[in-house]
């Protein structure tokens, strides 16, 4: 006896019949193949909407890499320092008058620029801030150029801080003062109506101001600089 035992085919058949009567017989062959297709149906449709998704985000990412947006670029054009003096009891009042031309330069062809919000601090002897100015929303096309002036006026109390009093007669006596401009900005992009995410960068620029008093350093005059843009990714 090496054949399949007929008993046991049977008693299969028995169980499959025994098992199969809760669906009704009649329709099962049907209501198995339309199971079969709805799970096909979705397979398909996942993995269509998985493959969509791919392409979605390579064309993202290589969207991204070409149109990848370029820094802004600052430089500072122009300053006058009419006023930075020490006075008052023991020299403790330091008054200035600082005018500062920026021009922050949008280099992408392909975004524009929308400041949302913008502020620029005067800084001397790296810590001591001298006062804030606040600008208004701005929005600057592509490829271009824009002036970014601002006025730092007031008096500050140095009673106590030796550092700068040391900083400020060295200074003097070379006949320039350095005061840092920090400008802090939230920008978005804009390319037709495709918005970027917002970007926090930050421009820094060390002012070399002639000594208002001084006429060789008058004379000499405030060369423009480069600023650095810094966090702008
Ligand atoms: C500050 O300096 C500017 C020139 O940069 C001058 O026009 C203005 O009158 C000065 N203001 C004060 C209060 O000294
Ligand atoms: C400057 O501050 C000191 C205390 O730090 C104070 O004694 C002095 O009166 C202040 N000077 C002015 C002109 O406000
Ligand atoms: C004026 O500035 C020059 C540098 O421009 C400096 O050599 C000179 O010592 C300064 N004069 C005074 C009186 O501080």
């Amino acid at each position: 006896m090496t054949g399949p035992n007929p008993d046991d085919t049977l008693g299969h058949l028995h169980q499959a019949s025994f098992y199969g009567p809760s669906i009704p017989s009649n329709s099962t062959p049907s209501s198995r193949s339309k199971d079969f297709s709805a799970y096909t149906i979705l397979c398909i449709a996942f993995k269509m909407m998985t493959i969509i998704l791919i392409i979605i985000g390579i064309a993202v990412v290589t969207l991204w890499l070409i149109f990848q947006p370029q820094s802004l670029k600052a430089r500072a054009v122009a300053a006058s320092l009419t006023t930075f003096d020490l006075s008052g009891p023991g020299d403790s009042i330091l008054g200035y008058n600082l005018t500062v031309r920026l021009t922050f330069r949008n280099p992408n062809a392909k975004y524009n620029m929308y400041y949302e919000r913008m502020q620029a601090q005067a800084i001397y002897n790296r810590q001591l801030l001298l006062a804030t100015a606040h600008f208004p929303r701005m929005h600057q096309p592509r490829k271009s150029t824009m002036p970014v002036s601002m006025r730092f006026l007031g008096v500050e109390n140095v009673t106590g801080d030796s550092a700068v009093k040391r900083n400020y007669g060295r200074e003097k006596g070379e006949g320039f003062f350095y005061v840092s401009i920090r400008v802090y900005t939230t920008v978005r992009l804009k390319m037709v109506l495709i918005e970027s995410v917002k970007f926090k960068p930050y421009v820094d620029c060390l002012l070399r101001l002639p000594v208002p008093t001084n006429a060789t350093s008058l004379a000499a005059g405030f060369t423009a600089t480069q600023c650095d843009v810094r966090n702008f990714s």
